[in-house]
């Protein structure tokens, strides 16, 4: 099937930024709420797996799309390459510094060779799904930046910001091809609650095997305020997926959040630097 799909989006901007990372990085680089480090690591773990996978999903589609779509969809998979070739460089250090996440990353890695023989449509549909998801992660991050990231490491932050902000800015791209090659609201509803069952499941693994790694798997403190972060964020995240599935729903109707879109206008193509993260560029 051809694409039938107008669009007259402008297409996103890539950004290949250069990150320094020391060998001796330390793993829990968010030292007062060290938890935050443990999940966010084994979110940055499971994007040298997924986002391949729809990079190659989205692939499959981009010669059918119209030109306006087609250059939104190459420019896309440029940012989601440039995120899991940054997300590579960081977990290679935290596999070394942690070696107990290895068992985890081999895990994910099969995951998602098992998903790949899935197909093509299915693949277009995760795509579509796991980036609604995704902004929807951004935006609940968005609210919280100075709070979460308060005292942590500004290299490792930039990363995950960066990442969320074009996260923000492309939302609509996979969905949109998902639509232009005939996907529907149903395939949509499985790819989405498939990415997020996946990602819940491995960031739930990944974190506790690297609270155990830190010693910190016993410490009451930690598992309360990753309650209150996990119950917060699916009392947001429900009823915003419930939504997406209605028919007539498009991601451009999702508000976007205010801190994000506009630190990442501060990217300087020159140095392919953002200026890093801190409290003094955070929100209040
Ligand atoms: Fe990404
Ligand atoms: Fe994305």
């Amino acid at each position: 099937m051809t694409a039938v799909l107008e669009t007259t989006a402008t297409a996103p901007t890539v950004r290949r930024l250069r990150f320094e990372w020391p060998e001796d990085l330390e793993p829990d680089w968010s030292p007062q709420t060290p938890e935050l480090a443990c999940v966010a690591n084994a979110v940055s773990m499971l994007m040298p797996h997924v986002e391949p996978y729809v990079v190659r999903s989205v692939r499959t589609a981009i010669d059918d799309l119209d030109d306006g779509l087609r250059a939104e969809a190459e420019a896309w998979v440029g940012q989601e390459t440039a995120h899991h070739g940054a997300h590579a460089r960081f977990n290679r250090i935290l596999l070394a510094r942690r070696p107990a996440l290895r068992r985890v990353d081999r895990w994910m890695a099969l995951t998602y060779r098992w998903l790949g023989r899935r197909s093509d449509r299915f693949g277009l549909a995760y795509a579509a799904g796991a980036e609604t998801v995704a902004f929807m992660v951004a935006r609940w991050v968005d609210r919280r930046s100075s709070t979460l990231f308060r005292g942590a490491d500004p290299t490792a932050t930039t990363l995950f910001l960066w990442h969320l902000a074009e996260e923000v800015e492309h939302k609509n791209v996979a969905f949109d091809v998902h639509r232009a090659k005939g996907g529907g609201r149903p395939s949509f509803a499985l790819g989405m609650v498939t990415a997020m069952v996946v990602m819940a499941w491995f960031t739930t693994l990944g974190t506790l095997v690297g609270l155990a790694s830190s010693r910190r798997i016993l410490h009451p403190a930690a598992h309360l305020r990753m309650l209150g972060w996990t119950l917060g964020f699916w009392f947001e995240l429900g009823p915003a997926m419930a939504g997406a599935v209605l028919a007539g729903h498009h991601p451009s109707a999702m508000a976007d959040p205010v801190f994000l879109p506009s630190w990442l206008r501060c990217y300087d193509p020159e140095t392919r630097t953002m200026p890093e993260w801190s409290m003094d560029v955070a929100r209040p």
